[in-house]
């Protein structure tokens, strides 16, 4: 058996749709993101910072748009590389995968671009090409007649895209990017808040590039249970963006609006006995809310805004030697996240 069934390569780019592009217009360009291309036609534009690409619909009766109506803001597809989108197709649909049948993504001259039905009936595009220029060329995109260059936050490739799925899905969804795709499993991990809690399962890709971590929640309050009635079934809850340094990434938000996870005040006493090995600037980590964890051979930091797009969030991670999804903080995160639920009034009784 094939341990890499399709030819996966790595991410190549995550599609957004919302009733209020322009919001996330905004989002992206703040998060460091420039604007190059545009698809006349389906009114698509495309956005980029190192390896992380970004579209967004604007097209009126596409695909997208059926998308955004049923679930607001949210990741109508994604797009995986691959080294033969047509062959890659068939061999997922040979191993169980749904082609597409809608879509809005077509070569020049008609012909779909290969995808299958992934995560909530995103579709996953299977695209193929080495040379980037010519291959959003193929795909109809022309240069943006109103680009917008905007200085790099220092973000350089997708490090991992969360998924939230229903209680008991689990092993279908992880079964689906194992048996399709061949994903293996690397961790699997139950998580508990004050109030709730999350089983969490998580796959590497077959090219080693990138992670999905699944989760899924008894809890009728758990976070997410919260996300799955919000966004309106399983999806994406968070992108992971890699950065080299992650004080100089957020120096370079400040001041754009965007709010990040606070930490409770307990946090910081025992994350560097867990986490000694830590260089970098440690008041700045701690005035920044920025997250460790860490082993005998390296670290990572992290930090996660509130929800941003719907109920999805962004995590930015650096990581020095350390491949983990920072499971040390994973309580200290669940404590700050249900402080945010509980803000926002989720825990409250319901009046009579
Ligand atoms: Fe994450």
């Amino acid at each position: 058996m094939s341990i890499n069934p399709v030819g996966l390569q790595g991410i190549d780019f995550i599609e957004f749709v919302a009733p209020e592009p322009e919001r996330l217009d905004r989002l992206f360009r703040a998060f460091g993101f420039s604007r190059t291309l545009h698809h006349p036609a389906r009114r698509i534009d495309l956005y980029e910072q190192g390896e992380i690409r970004l579209l967004l619909n604007r097209g009126s009766g596409s695909f997208a748009a059926g998308f955004s109506a049923l679930h607001g803001p949210s990741i109508s597809s994604m797009g995986w590389k691959v080294h033969d989108g047509l062959k890659a197709q068939e061999a997922a649909v040979s191993r169980g995968a749904r082609a597409r049948t809608e879509g809005d993504l077509f070569f020049r001259d008609g012909r779909p671009v290969p995808a299958v039905y992934g995560i909530g009936e995103s579709l996953i595009y299977l695209v193929d090409g080495a040379n980037p220029q010519e291959k959003w060329e193929r795909m109809g995109f022309v240069p943006h007649p109103e680009a917008v260059r905007v200085a790099s936050k220092g973000f350089t490739l997708l490090d991992h895209l969360t998924n939230n799925v229903e209680k008991g899905t689990m092993g279908r969804w992880s079964s689906f990017y194992k048996d399709v795709f061949g994903f293996t499993e690397v961790r699997y991990f139950d998580i508990r808040g004050a109030k709730t809690g999350l089983t969490s399962y998580a796959l590497r890709s077959p090219c080693g590039t990138f992670c999905i971590p699944i989760n899924e929640a008894d809890e009728k309050k758990s976070q997410i249970n919260e996300y799955l009635d919000e966004y309106k079934g399983p999806g994406v809850q968070h992108l992971a963006f890699l950065t080299t340094d992650i004080l100089s990434s957020l120096k370079a938000l400040d001041g754009l609006g965007i709010e990040m996870l606070d930490m409770d005040d307990d946090y910081y006493r025992e994350a560097y006995q867990r986490v000694p090995q830590v260089t970098e600037d440690r008041e700045e980590i701690r005035r920044r809310n920025v997250l460790i964890d860490g082993d005998e051979e390296g670290y990572l930091l992290q930090i996660f805004t509130r929800n941003l797009i719907g109920p999805i969030f962004i995590e930015i991670i650096q990581r020095k030697n350390h491949l983990s999804f920072g499971e040390g903080n994973f309580s200290a995160l669940f404590r700050s996240i249900e402080r945010d639920q509980a803000k926002r009034g989720v825990f409250d009784e319901p009046r009579g």
